[in-house]
């Protein structure tokens, strides 16, 4: 790929698998495990839109929580809503979890590979500097991340230009220079109307979003950029 500096992934269903909780949940909720972890997943990422619609505003968020707490408070509303009971201990024991999540198997050759290329090797995120730092040093990912970035600086959450802008300041190359990679089809549609190049891990053989341009990549899983760096 001509004139690639680096490779930007997304953190939460694209290295982590954030299904991965349902496991744990279905030792605590027997039958409920793969509920929770769907209902989870999708409260958390219908709160971070709430709050940045709410207050897209650079300066205001007025109604920021990070990622942690949204995540938190996700759960619980997921808990309340499947009529599960919860306490305090629940919650922190799903929450202990969710910080040490599973990273997909073919992650860390793929990191290894891009490092051994010469390209600069970061995340993006929703989630916060501790969640993130939390789940590549448990998957041992660290070593092979140049940046972790979340978009806690701007207080905002993607798809906000700003939490996107913050790939090109923090590598210092231009945006158009960085292969941004995604589980998430409304990330990847977030990033190319940005100015990424993009590439889709569609692991789950879903249709591509309906609005946007087209990645410029899809790939079945995240070994599929190994053949894009290696270009
Ligand atoms: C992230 C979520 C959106 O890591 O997957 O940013």
């Amino acid at each position: 790929m001509a004139g690639l500096r680096g490779v930007v992934f997304d953190a939460y269903g694209t290295l982590f698998d954030v299904y991965s909780i349902g496991k744990r949940a279905e030792q605590r909720y027997p039958g409920m495990g793969a509920a929770i972890s769907t209902t989870w997943r999708d409260k958390q990422i219908e709160y971070s839109r709430l709050v940045t619609l709410s207050d897209p505003s650079a300066s205001g968020s007025r109604h920021y929580q990070t990622f942690w707490e949204l995540t938190r408070a996700a759960l619980v509303y997921s808990l309340q809503k499947l009529n599960l009971s919860h306490t305090a201990v629940e919650i922190d024991d799903l929450m202990s979890g969710y910080a040490r999540l599973d990273a997909y198997p073919e992650c860390l050759t793929v990191l290894q590979a891009v490092k051994a290329s010469g390209l600069i090797c970061a995340i993006l995120s929703n989630g916060s500097p501790d969640m993130l730092s939390a789940a590549a040093e448990s998957s041992g990912l660290t070593p092979w991340l140049d940046h972790l970035i979340s978009v806690d600086s701007v207080r905002q959450f993607k798809t906000s230009p700003a939490c996107y802008a913050l790939a090109s300041q923090v590598l210092g190359t231009p945006t158009e220079s960085l292969l941004f990679v995604s589980s998430n089809g409304w990330d990847v549609v977030g990033a190319r109307w940005f100015g990424f190049r993009t590439c889709w891990v569609n692991r789950q053989g879903l249709p591509f979003e309906t609005i946007g341009e087209r990645p410029h990549h899809m790939c079945s899983a995240l070994d599929g950029v190994l053949a894009l760096v290696n270009s």
